[in-house]
């Protein structure tokens, strides 16, 4: 089987890289940015709308889809991409960042977290066998290892301690069985510690998988912080094996980390900030809902060609948030994703020109 991952061209100036990775569902161009479909949905967005963007993989979550609507549905309906009629490739995260957002409501055991749902209350078991069964009913077309989202602050002693558990789960996680052509990604966790990262890098690549994430960031620590971590477990993973950044982030940090070698990105924050009418100008955002937009009838950025720049002004978008109306939420949700996808093709754009460095510091300098 020829491999998953093709490196087309290295930036001189970084570890940059332009890479394509093929999944049973079509090519990737990368880096890419994933919007996040937690539930089944690209939050206000209809999958037509996410293709028209330019969307070339979405992400789904093995936590929030085991609980609702549940495995018999979803194998009912004859996997996630029949559910939610998305075409293109889907990445399911394993539930093991979600069921430790549950303080309280959960009991780690050696093979996985008994927890309790956050919905009803019902009690559930979720560990790396169980996580791999769900992904392959979900049928997605990258599958992750269950880990454990390391919480921070940690302190040496209880990062070594979760990490020796991740790489037990990964493990496993590594044996199960999955459907034909589904390809599975490895999570190098670690928390701040550079020498647990690089630990962690290197017993995941030991371990094998076609794929290398990097989890445990973006959990409260400084952007220094974030950036030692990949810094300290990006050079320790296989060059031609796809790298993501999980749960990352601003643009900033965003170019910041492609400058570091990583390929993939997925984060709520376009989606979510559109939801409170904050959109994406530069390397900032603006209150489109304030009231000083009121009389402003320009587009949200005259530069933009989103669908919402092109056709509608920033008085008209707040009026829909100040009244309550849905296009309000849809129309910055359109603009906010627009925006990362449009980063990121300016960035395969700027390695493939050699002047992604340029780039960067733009990003640098704001
Ligand atoms: N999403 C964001 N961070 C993480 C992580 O560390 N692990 C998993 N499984 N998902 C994540
Ligand atoms: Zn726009």
């Amino acid at each position: 089987m020829p491999g998953i991952f093709e490196l087309l061209k290295k930036d001189s100036a970084s570890a940059a890289r332009r890479g394509r990775l093929t999944t049973r569902r079509g090519v990737i161009e990368t880096p890419v940015f994933m919007p996040v479909g937690t539930r089944a949905t690209v939050k206000a967005m209809s999958p037509a709308e996410l293709e028209e963007l330019g969307a070339q993989i979405i992400l789904g979550n093995t936590y929030h889809l085991f609980l609702r609507p549940g495995m018999e549905i979803i194998a009912a309906a004859g996997g996630l991409h029949r559910f939610e009629n998305w075409n293109r490739s889907i990445l399911t995260d394993s539930g093991g960042f979600q069921v430790f957002s549950l303080t309280g409501l959960r009991k780690m055991e050696p093979d996985g977290v008994r927890f309790a749902s956050h919905i009803d209350g019902t009690r559930f078991f979720l560990g790396p066998v169980e996580s791999m069964r769900i992904q392959r009913t979900l049928d997605s077309d990258i599958v992750m290892a269950f880990d454990e989202c390391t919480p921070y602050p940690a302190t040496r002693q209880q990062a070594e301690k979760s990490l020796a558990i991740t790489t037990r789960w990964e493990r496993m996680s590594r044996e199960q069985p999955l459907n034909d052509g589904q390809i599975r990604f490895g999570i190098v966790q670690g928390s701040v510690f550079p020498d647990l990262r690089e630990q962690a890098a290197k017993s995941i690549v030991g371990i094998g998988f076609d794929g290398y994430a990097i989890g445990g960031v973006s959990v409260g620590e400084s952007e220094p912080e974030m950036m030692a971590a990949v810094d300290a477990a990006a050079p320790h993973l296989p060059e031609n094996a796809p790298r993501y950044l999980m749960g990352v982030g601003t643009p900033r940090q965003i170019v910041e980390s492609v400058a570091r070698g990583v390929d993939m990105f997925d984060c709520v924050m376009p989606t979510r900030l559109a939801r409170h009418g904050s959109a994406f100008i530069g390397n900032d955002t603006i209150p489109v809902k304030a009231g000083r937009y009121a009389k402003d009838f320009t587009p949200i950025d005259p530069q933009c060609t989103c669908y919402a720049c092109r056709n509608f002004t920033k008085a008209y978008i707040r009026h829909l948030f100040n009244v309550g109306e849905i296009l309000g939420v849809r129309l910055v949700t359109m603009h906010n994703l627009h925006y990362f996808i449009n980063l990121m093709r300016r960035i395969r754009t700027s390695i493939e020109e050699g002047t992604f460095d340029l780039l960067r510091r733009e990003f640098q300098a704001r």
